[in-house]
């Protein structure tokens, strides 16, 4: 594996849901795999769960890891071409690039949508120049269209949680305070467009996903109705696709509550963190038993390390 970037480079996801059970039972089982052998995290933006969880799938397979936050550890890196670079940034993104590719293996970076310019950030620009100039397998930890790391441990944790062949799966559009990237929802969707489920996602209208992830997917505008009879409620916030990265609504009706959990069948509420209580999804729905938000966070450990493994054992 040389990019992990989309559900397309993951192959067969019976396969990789079967490597992923295989790494969650036994997680030191490769743990020579990755001696002598270094990851670099870049971050751009800021993260808890992966940060954390890509450096102990790393660790447990016994690399090296270095953790580079852009904004705060190094020279600010200017990323726009063709610009006098006269401002704050003294090195550009076109050099340090292949430099960080030297001294490791692999790089993992974290580059979020700017929501400045729809077609720099649907052609990702910052991701591309990783891929085409690091000379080293890239990991995608979430960029300006995806968060594919985030996609598989959903899946996983569907996985392991469902009660019947083809669960239904909705994706609900949620209230938020600020106006949010379409990656988490985007991979949700690319991703469960292949998998074994019933998805149907809601919004309000004006939240229709970009077409390449929207297209051939179930959309009911009326949230109640979505909710009837679901396995799983995965909630989520995002700006608008067609206004881009404009908040349209912050319609408070759309927060997932109790009352709308009692139309599903018994679903499990899932997240990706963080997660804005009582904008997102009220206390008594996170903290009920069936948020499954905090097992659903463990199991990025499971799907970054999948991922590494998979791309070491293509390097040795
Ligand atoms: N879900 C997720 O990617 O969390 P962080 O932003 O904390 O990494």
């Amino acid at each position: 594996m040389k990019r992990y970037l989309t559900v397309d480079d993951i192959g067969d996801l019976s396969q990789a849901l079967k490597e992923a059970a295989e790494v969650k039972k036994n997680p030191y089982a490769w743990d020579t795999l990755g001696k002598n052998k270094t990851i670099v995290l870049i971050f751009f933006n800021s993260s808890l769960r992966t940060r954390l969880s890509t450096q102990k799938a790393a660790m447990n397979l016994g690399m090296n890891v270095i953790v580079l936050d852009v904004n705060n550890d190094g020279w600010k890196l200017e990323t726009e071409f063709g610009v006098v670079m006269d401002g704050d940034k003294p090195e550009h993104l076109r050099e340090a690039v292949p430099v960080i590719g030297r001294y490791c293996d692999i790089i993992a970076v974290r580059s979020f949508a700017s929501f400045e310019d729809r077609d720099a950030d649907y052609e990702e620009r910052i991701l591309s120049q990783f891929i085409d100039h690091a000379g080293v397998p890239v990991i995608s930890m979430e960029s300006a269209t995806r968060h594919p790391l985030q996609a598989f441990a959903d899946l996983y944790t569907i996985e392991e949680h469902k009660s019947k062949d083809k669960p239904k799966v909705v994706l609900t559009w949620a209230p938020h305070p600020r106006a949010l990237p379409q990656a988490v929802p985007n991979s949700f969707v690319e991703w469960m467009k292949v998998a074994d489920v019933e998805l149907v996602v809601t919004h309000p209208k004006g939240y229709e996903l970009a077409p390449e992830f929207s297209d051939g997917v179930t959309v009911e505008y009326d949230q109640k109705k979505a909710f009837e009879g679901a396995d799983f409620i995965y909630a989520k916030n995002w700006a608008s696709y067609n206004d881009y990265g404009k908040i349209l609504s912050k319609d408070k009706s759309w927060t997932v509550d109790e009352e709308k959990m009692a139309l599903t069948n018994n679903a499990k509420f899932m997240h990706c963190l963080p997660v804005r209580r009582n904008m997102i999804v009220t206390d008594g729905v996170i903290d009920s038993e069936n948020s499954i938000v905090v097992e659903e966070a463990a199991n990025r450990v499971v799907s970054a390390q999948v991922v590494i493994k998979r791309m070491l054992e293509s390097l040795n």
